[in-house]
């Protein structure tokens, strides 16, 4: 079974689906992603910003059609890119709606050539059961790409290079980061 084919099974809870964003799911995704953002938990982006960015991100839908969940990959190098704006609604929390967007998210990442995803969170143990590591330093970038990276005008960016200007933004998150060694490619 694919992420993308994941359901709430093991809780009973009425069943999701995860797809491809569409342009209409922007409202959704910063309703989702507002009172995270209120808590520092997530940062709030203008709506122009997600529908240039609609095509990294993937929701979870219920049959009804309500998005209840929403995840972001962002591509940085060649090998690495990043998990973000991952989101489950309050009253679907623990039903495996992050569970199906990590996987699928995952799945995108091998899928397009990415070996490494680095992902900024105050959930580590979510993410630990995902295989994320804590990442102890910045070796997971040479310093050629390190140099290269330091060009982009990416927040995520910076926030993975840890950049001082957005220490402020960053303040108790943990760093991680998963190898995808011996995921599939579809
Ligand atoms: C992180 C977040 C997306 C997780 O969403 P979620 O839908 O509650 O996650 P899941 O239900 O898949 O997993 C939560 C727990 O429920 C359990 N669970 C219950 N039913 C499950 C099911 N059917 N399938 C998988 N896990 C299930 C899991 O064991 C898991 O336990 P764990 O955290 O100890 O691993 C959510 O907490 C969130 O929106 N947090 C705020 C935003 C954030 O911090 N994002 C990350 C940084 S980008």
């Amino acid at each position: 079974m694919t992420a993308a084919e994941a359901t709430t099974e093991p809780t009973a809870a009425p069943p999701f689906r995860v797809r491809r964003a569409r342009t209409s799911d922007v409202a959704a995704i910063r309703r989702l992603v507002a009172p995270l953002a209120e808590r520092r938990i997530l940062i709030s982006k203008e709506s122009v910003a997600y529908f240039e960015s609609i095509q990294e991100f993937r929701v979870a839908e219920t049959d009804d059609g309500e998005v209840i969940g929403c995840g972001a990959l962002h591509v940085m190098w060649e090998d690495l890119a990043e998990v973000r704006t991952l989101a489950a609604a309050d009253s679907w929390r623990g039903h495996g709606v992050g569970h199906a967007l990590v996987e699928r998210l995952l799945d995108d990442a091998a899928e397009i050539g990415v070996q490494r995803v680095f992902c900024l969170t105050f959930e580590v143990r979510f993410f630990e059961r995902h295989g994320f590591e804590v990442m102890a330093d910045q070796t997971a970038v040479d310093p050629e790409v390190y140099s290269e990276l330091l060009r982009s005008a990416d927040e995520g960016v910076a926030e993975f290079l840890d950049l001082a200007r957005v220490k402020p933004n960053t303040l108790g998150n943990t760093r991680m980061i998963k190898w995808l060694a011996g995921r599939a490619r579809e």
